[in-house]
């Protein structure tokens, strides 16, 4: 049980640094960045700034998953897979499937090439993709860690 606690409190560890730095790329560092004079400010800016956080970012998604498959493993809770009440037990799962996606494989194989690309062509569209692409994510991620919280401390928004 100790053991299950451990993992519980480096899991919640991993989701605020994670899922707070999407936080404040998303509402200070996009805007920020929007806003410098030339385009080769803006795209150094954000590739500096992003390029640090990807890094911290590939290690709490890591830790994240390796805490969060524990604790299934422990609880032996896999069947809640088959339950549609664990919703956000299926939420965690995508959000740690999409950013572990982004971040491993599209980001340095893909993204990072197009980024360059098409915010040299057209800045403002490619930056308010960007913006709202990170909403989403944030967006999602916070539904998903209410929906989290609450259920894994027993209240079941769908009976
Ligand atoms: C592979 C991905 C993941 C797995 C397998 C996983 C698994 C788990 C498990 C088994 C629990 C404990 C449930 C219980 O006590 O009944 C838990 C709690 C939690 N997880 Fe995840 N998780 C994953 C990813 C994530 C992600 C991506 C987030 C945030 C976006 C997240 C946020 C949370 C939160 C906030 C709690 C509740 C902690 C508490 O209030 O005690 N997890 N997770």
């Amino acid at each position: 049980m100790e053991n299950f606690t451990l993992a519980r409190v480096i899991h919640v560890i991993a989701v605020i640094l994670w899922i707070g730095g999407v936080a404040m790329v998303t509402t200070v560092i996009i805007p920020a960045v929007k806003n410098l004079k030339t385009k080769e400010d803006q795209i150094k800016t954000l590739e500096q700034i992003e390029g640090r956080f990807a890094f911290q970012a590939k290690i709490t998604t890591l830790l994240t998953g390796l805490t969060g498959f524990y604790m299934m493993y422990e609880l032996d809770a896999w069947d809640r897979y088959l339950d549609y009440r664990f919703w956000w037990i299926h939420a965690m799962t995508l959000v740690w499937i999409l950013f572990t996606l982004i971040l491993y494989v599209l980001e340095p194989f893909l993204l990072h090439k197009l980024f360059v690309k098409y915010a040299d062509k057209n800045p403002a569209k490619k930056f308010s993709f960007i913006h709202r692409a990170h909403w989403m994510l944030l967006m999602f991620s916070l539904i998903t860690i209410a929906g989290a919280v609450a259920g894994s401390h027993g209240w079941f928004l769908i009976k």
